[in-house]
């Protein structure tokens, strides 16, 4: 029978019981339920709408019950509840009668929802911070025990200018340090207490609101009941921040599997986080590596469901808003995932600075370095750029790169060349002139890891 089995002569059948039921997605808030109950409980009895001999039965019932729960022995059924708060809240009657049944004063599923679902995406970012940071850790650690290592940088994937590796690694931990950002963003967005919203447009008992924010741990009673129980906005929030992250993870993924080729052989992955073949004896696959790129498809999908199910719905409780819990709650779960097996990849990748130093002999990569030399020397930039082509042109027609030239090579296209040219076209050299903030010179790498060490012990504070 169901909780509202007054107004109704016969009962849903089991399949749309069972299509309706959220209960096996949302029994995952079974603590945040029985969280906001028991505050509403209180609540009530402070105002005088119910004795507190019943919220103290209320508050031990529901702890009785959570126990259960977490002990695996509270059977769930989705014939007898279609979501948490009513499997809940009918064994609450079930066991102390009357008083359980005084606890929905005041209060619909419609609040109850929003409320469990916030205090759940609260807790949830805090994880995912947390988890963010342990990866930005592995990526600092990489690039200060490979500190003055060289590699090619990159645009277009073609060959442009030398960088730091460790410069490389600490571009990713400030694209997470935004993502951690968004993270808390999102736990303030959820901090807004929907409860005693009731229905959709408040309630005839002396609900204090304001009570529930403080024992809840919310920071303020949302001010417009309809939208406290319509809005999702702050699911929206943690799914464009999971996201981002995942889009950044999946960039960060991409490089991993292509260092790892037998192409560039940058690095080596460790055996934990490689896979072999069933078939070619010699494969070793970036299997984890790849599956993170993969599954952010699946977090960016959550976040597209749930846009959708929202834009077409008018104030203010519709049922396509059980729709909500499950890609959240998904996107949030795969995200840390992700983020601690990205962690235990990079903390445990090989570095191979021989491979990138090879790669730093091809491609003409001190060519912008030449053209700055003249540049320094008078010669407008354009009319450098133009002298540099030239000298790269003559260097694909004789096969060698821009130190198989002599000086004389050197001067045939430009009288502004002399000796110090050679000193030039060292890569250590290119790289530390490098000196502008945020730029790849050790220098300036050096500041900047600083400060990524200070963001990421201010950050660590906020969790
Ligand atoms: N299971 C529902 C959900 O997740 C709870 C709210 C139901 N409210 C209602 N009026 N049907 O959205």
């Amino acid at each position: 029978m169901a909780l509202w089995s007054g107004r109704f002569e016969q009962d849903v059948d089991s399949f749309t019981q069972a299509f309706g039921a959220s209960l096996p997605v949302d029994k995952q808030l079974y603590a945040q339920d029985i969280a906001g109950s028991i505050a509403h409980a209180h609540m009530l009895a402070a105002q005088g709408v119910i004795a507190t001999e019943d919220a103290e039965a209320i508050e031990g019932a529901l702890n009785d019950i959570r126990a259960e729960i977490e002990a695996g022995t509270f059977v769930f059924d989705v014939n007898a509840a279609e979501d948490i708060h009513m499997a809940i809240e009918g064994e609450l009657i079930a066991r102390i009668g009357d008083a359980g049944a005084r606890l929905h004063t005041g209060r619909s599923r419609n609040d109850q929802v929003a409320t469990d679902t916030r205090l759940f995406v609260m807790e949830r970012c805090g994880d995912l911070m947390e988890a963010n940071i342990a990866l930005r850790r592995a990526l600092m650690v990489q690039a200060e025990s490979n500190f003055d290592v060289v590699m090619p940088g990159y645009t277009h994937l073609q060959h442009a200018q030398p960088v730091l590796f460790a410069h490389h690694m600490l571009a990713y931990t400030w694209m997470l340090a935004r993502d951690f950002t968004r993270l808390e963003a999102a736990r303030t967005a959820a901090a807004m207490n929907p409860l005693g919203a009731a229905a959709l447009a408040g309630t005839t008992y002396p609900l204090d609101r304001f009570a529930t924010t403080d024992a809840l741990g919310f920071s303020a009673p949302i001010p417009n009941s309809l939208d406290a129980v319509s809005d999702r906005d702050f699911l929206l929030d943690l799914l464009h921040a999971c996201s981002v992250s995942a889009m950044h993870l999946s960039r960060l993924c991409e490089e991993v599997i292509l260092w790892s080729t037998s192409e560039f052989g940058f690095i080596t992955l460790s055996d934990s986080y490689s896979t072999g073949s069933s078939i070619m004896p010699q494969k070793k696959n970036p299997d984890f590596a790849e599956l993170i790129r993969g599954k952010s498809g699946r977090i960016i999908g959550d976040m597209v469901a749930l846009l959708v199910t929202m834009k077409g719905l008018p104030l203010a409780y519709n049922k396509d808003l059980q729709e909500d819990k499950e890609g959240a709650i998904d996107a949030a779960r795969t995200l840390e995932d992700c983020y601690r097996c990205a962690a235990g990849m990079i903390a445990t990748m090989t570095i191979h600075p021989q491979a990138m130093r090879a790669q730093l002999r091809r491609g003409f990569i001190a060519a912008t370095d030449v053209a700055d030399y003249l540049a320094k020397k008078g010669l407008p930039f354009r009319r450098a750029h133009e002298v540099v082509g030239r000298l790269v042109l003559e260097c694909e027609r004789r096969g060698c790169e821009l130190d198989g030239l002599s000086l004389a090579d050197f001067t045939a296209q430009s009288d502004l060349f002399e000796e110090d040219i050679v000193r030039m076209l060292d890569l250590d050299a290119i790289v530390d002139a490098r000196l502008t903030y945020g730029g790849t010179g050790r220098a300036a790498v050096k500041t900047q890891f600083e400060e990524a060490q200070q963001r990421l012990a201010a950050d660590e504070e906020r969790i």
